[in-house]
């Protein structure tokens, strides 16, 4: 199962109201984050993906900017997720979950569209097991924001906003 949501200013009903109206940016969540809410609440938070996803939205919306959503457990239905932003957004926020660790798949993905891109992680991956030290994907990006919970997608929005 994935999901994708496409978001706009239009769809919401709200004026643009910056200079970054119109941008189109691609929020990518990877595998096990569908399940956000229940999974080791004590580590992510209790939040459910809807309920970040609809505040990322409102503040897209209230900016004028379009929101691609994109959930998936699969690793190609991420690529191809990255692939079809070229041609459609100015920039990608991606919280690869576990592919975080070892996805070349995705990695060079990320390198082929030449997008900017930023990397999210809810929890702290530094502090955690020593697996989760490594991001294969950080390289290919402009930045990597982690140990912030839901607040580092806004962040990594305003980011690239300013792209
Ligand atoms: C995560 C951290 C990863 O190590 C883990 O596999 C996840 C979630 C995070 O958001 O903190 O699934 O990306």
């Amino acid at each position: 199962m994935s999901l994708s949501i496409d978001a706009s200013s239009q769809t919401m009903g709200m004026a643009p109201s910056t200079a970054s109206a119109g941008r189109r940016i691609l929020v990518v969540h990877g595998p096990n984050l569908d399940l956000l809410g229940s999974r080791e609440p004590e580590v992510y938070g209790r939040d459910a993906l809807g309920d970040i996803n609809r505040r990322l939205q409102k503040w897209a919306g209230e900016r004028g900017i379009t929101l691609r959503l994109v959930q998936s457990n699969h690793e190609g239905v991420l690529v191809d997720a990255i692939h079809a932003a070229l041609g459609w957004a100015d920039g990608i926020v991606i919280n690869p979950a576990a592919f975080t660790h070892y996805s070349y798949a995705i990695r060079d993905a990320i390198a082929a569209v030449e997008l900017p891109t930023i990397e999210v992680h809810l929890s702290n991956i530094h502090a955690r097991d020593e697996f989760r030290h490594t991001s294969v994907i950080a390289p290919v990006c402009r930045g990597q924001i982690c140990g912030l919970g839901w607040r580092g997608y806004v962040l990594a929005l305003e980011a690239l906003e300013e792209e």
